[in-house]
């Protein structure tokens, strides 16, 4: 029978006659009040809260009807309490609230808000008034905000979308998905960060629409005069980030959400991974394998074979009879081991985890009460309810045997959550959400987040002072703070190359710099050039690992054969090599908001044309990658930055600020190292604890104008760095026709044990005469054929001066 809702809805109904809110506009503002650094305005029913969060980052709330929902954000955990500057005032046709840096205009006319800078530029503006639309079913609001969008105004961010870097055009969706084998285009992914840049007529701010909801973002798609961005609940809040580069908008984007913290080093060395290795013998041939082959690498991965029954936390006593010794003896061939967890765990009686959860009322419930059941891995399972923070101490407990076996990292996976056939959970699931409570709808985007939270947190407790690895394909805004992430199930073809490659960029100007995808790409099978190809992107990826799935080939550096090993090799070692240069990036993300990688538009902002490049970005500030994205190719153009940079294989000098045409035989890629940098280089080592460094390579480039370099050095493995046991250096370099300097100092309380530089000076466009270090002439220089002249001093230089 087919009820007509209409009237079903109207039956016996004492208030026969009121319909939903079907689109509510702001009205006119006719009132502004202020409390603290707090501003309301209302149009008599609904009202608007601006709040001055810093000079540059002003946050907008709308209530309905007056009546705002509780403060409480899982992305933001802390709004910044330094104290700002701040005033109101009022003209005959807006309200103004001002910052150093920012104005907030609330139009008396029909409520439109925008954001001007200190200079009277409009950055920002409604294009309709914020609105709202009833949603019975559900009891609260669809929201929506529209903004204007600018002829030539270009977006990016959004996380891990896997469409064009510039998303102008486009309409996306926020719900995390589990989406195996996603294509181009395919939206949505994995994880849901919504917060996005925008940059017209060389300004720039970011927009972090903080709603957990499902999320809807359109940049000029539907019409190109407007931007929009709503969602199928809760609060219509958002901040407005000012920049005016693109740099000031994402590291003003990490205040509010905070950075990854400093990974163990071991963590950016190389990781093989595979649905799986098992039994225990061939992890043990897998890990021989790369010593035989002197290939380096410092994790491998335990995927769900591992456990009894995909059980989480248990061991299958047939494939794993002695997990501790083989983690230990894998510890001694440098190997650090990182396993899987998943989120569903299988109901079972006579399972411990099963048992307790179920006790303690841990797992998720449908609005009936009903548990949450659902198929996954193994068979019927109940989830834990990571939103209430007693599930998520329970859960960061239960790695405890884990860690006592030794294991180093944890692979949080399958939290979407996903569940097999529905996808995930139904709308009606309830959630604890920290006290604040919420049906699945609230909750979906968070669940993967707080899971890798529960674990991160529980790791670090038991690994005391070491810190702990994670993994999750989930994530919403700020779960940077508890993992590194990868981009989920790719596919071994040239176009998921390429995919990722964006990706990764957009992933790092969202917040997550530590980011990497499936080397090689997870289903299918790639051809030797694509794996190398791959694992040459990936050389350049914050975090690198190899995966596929378990219907593939065997799928390590060494399966192809020559050429490929050596060139493999070659590169994996150039990652070991240049790991200092990428922990001191590290550093800089986690303790400035940097992001890691860096693309084209961050570093130019000003020109139109370099919204649209997305091949090229640099990693770090310094080195400038390309990777090959298409199979035979022996050349490929590649835009440089203004400036002057060195081919890093030819060390031919190179202006930028235009294309240039590069050759890219498959055992190289386009690397360029920018004039006068002081990249920091670490001797190739198997795994990065298997020798202590001796001394440490500084490759210099000469430049005939200053710049700075910094490397940054700890323990690599320990807290320390928060009680400021680390160190900072900084280098300056700069030449002339007839001199080259360069200068060192350095802050912190951190000693290295090694004593000295092998310094190597590339680039210099004279035959030197003298070398003064210090004040000593050096005698002890090597000259090489191509012009570079190597010599070693101490770590604790001032001043090199190298003259004519
Ligand atoms: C999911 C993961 C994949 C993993 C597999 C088995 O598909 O994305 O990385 O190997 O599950 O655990």
């Amino acid at each position: 029978m087919i009820v007509d809702d209409e009237e079903f809805h109207h039956l016996n109904n004492p208030a026969d006659g009121i319909k939903p809110i079907v689109k509510k506009y702001l009205g006119v503002p006719n009132h502004a009040e202020q409390k603290g650094n707090k501003f309301f305005f209302t149009d008599g029913d609904a009202s608007v809260e601006v709040t001055i969060v810093t000079k540059e980052i002003i946050r907008i709330r709308l209530a309905p009807h007056s009546v705002f929902l509780d403060e409480f954000s899982y992305a933001v955990s802390e709004l910044p309490t330094k104290a700002v500057a701040f005033n109101l005032s009022e003209t005959d046709l807006e309200f103004k609230v001002s910052t150093e840096a920012v104005n907030c205009h609330i139009r008396k006319q029909d409520f439109f808000i925008s954001f001007s800078d200190n200079n009277g530029v409009i950055t920002s503006s409604d294009a309709t008034p914020m609105h709202w639309e009833e949603n019975v079913k559900f009891g609260g609001y669809y929201v929506f905000c529209t903004k204007t969008c600018a002829p030539e105004e270009s977006f990016f961010g959004l996380g891990d979308k896997a469409t064009e870097f510039n998303l102008r055009g486009k309409r996306l969706k926020n719900w995390n998905t589990d989406a195996y084998s996603y294509g181009w285009n395919q939206d949505p992914l994995y994880r849901s960060i919504p917060f996005y840049i925008s940059v017209n007529e060389g300004i720039a701010h970011g927009i972090f629409f903080d709603n957990t909801f499902k999320a809807h973002f359109d940049f000029g798609g539907e019409d190109q005069t407007k931007t929009s961005f709503w969602a199928d609940g809760g609060e219509l809040q958002y901040y407005y980030i000012h920049g005016p580069h693109m740099m000031d908008v994402v590291k003003n984007y990490h205040i509010l959400t905070g950075t990854h913290p400093m990974p163990p080093l071991w963590a950016l060395g190389y990781h093989q991974c595979r649905w799986s290795y098992y039994p225990e013998n061939k992890v043990r041939v897998i890990a021989n394998g790369f010593r035989q082959n002197k290939i380096p690498c410092d994790g491998i991965y335990l995927d769900i074979d591992y456990m009894d029954g995909y059980r989480c936390f248990t061991w299958n006593p047939k494939y794993f009879p002695n997990p501790r010794k083989m983690i230990e003896d894998l510890a001694a061939n440098g190997f650090k081991t990182v396993v899987i967890i998943d989120p569903g765990i299988r109901v079972d009686d006579n399972y411990s985890v099963f048992k307790e959860g179920k006790e303690k009322r841990y797992f998720c419930r449908r609005s009936d009460d009903y548990f949450m059941e659902g198929h996954v891995w193994p068979g019927r399972c109940q989830f834990p309810d990571f939103t209430n923070p007693e599930v998520r101490t329970w859960w960061g407990g239960l790695f405890d045997e884990l860690v006592d076996l030794g294991v180093a990292g944890v692979w949080n996976d399958m939290n979407e959550p996903a569940v097999f056939g529905s996808g995930t959970f139904p709308d009606d699931v309830r959630h604890q959400y920290d006290g604040f409570r919420g049906s699945h709808r609230k909750a979906h985007n968070v669940y993967g987040m707080q899971m890798v939270r529960a674990t991160y947190e529980g790791l670090r407790k038991q690994m005391k002072n070491k810190r702990p690895f994670t993994i999750t394909r989930a994530g919403y805004a700020g779960v940077q703070r508890y993992s590194s992430v990868w981009t989920g199930d790719n596919v071994a073809s040239w176009e998921h190359l390429k995919i990722g490659n964006v990706q990764l960029q957009r992933l790092s100007v969202s917040g997550i710099s530590f980011c990497g995808t499936d080397i090689g790409g997870f289903s299918g099978e790639p051809d030797g050039e694509l794996f190398t190809r791959w694992i040459q992107m990936g050389t350049f990826s914050p975090f690198m690992r190899a995966h596929s799935a378990g219907d593939t080939k065997e799928r390590e550096p060494w399966s192809f054969g020559e050429p490929f090993t050596t060139i493999n090799r070659k590169f994996i070692e150039l990652r070991y090599r240049l790991l200092p240069y990428l922990y001191s990036a590290f550093w800089e993300h986690h303790r400035y908001g940097f992001p890691i990688l860096r693309p084209i538009v961050m570093h130019e902002q000003e020109t139109v044309a370099n919204h649209f490049r997305q091949d090229e970005f640099t990693y770090g500030d310094k080195i400038l990658i390309c990777p090959v994205l298409e199979p035979g190719k022996t050349s490929r153009m590649v835009y440089l930055p203004k400036g002057k940079w060195y081919h890093f294989w030819s060390l031919e000098m190179v202006e930028g600020g235009q294309e240039v045409h590069v050759a890219t035989p498959l055992d190289t890629m386009p690397i360029f190292v920018k004039a006068g940098s002081v990249i920091p280089e670490y001797p190739v080592m198997q795994y990065t604890s298997e020798k202590p460094i001796e001394e440490v390579k500084l490759n210099i480039y000469y430049s005939d104008y200053e710049v700075n370099s910094f490397l940054f050095e700890d323990y690599g493995e320990t807290f320390a760095y928060e009680q400021d046991i680390y160190l900072e250096k900084k280098f300056i370099v700069n030449g002339t026709a007839k001199t080259m300097s360069i200068k060192q100092s350095m802050e912190g309380l951190y000693t290295p044990r090694y004593e000295g530089y092998h310094i190597k000076i590339n680039g210099l466009p004279f035959k030197p005469s003298k070398i003064i270090a210090d004040g000593k002439e050096i005698k002890e220089v090597s000259v090489n054929p191509d012009k570079t002249y190597e010599f070693k001093f101490s770590k604790n230089f001032k001043q090199i001066e190298i003259l004519k």
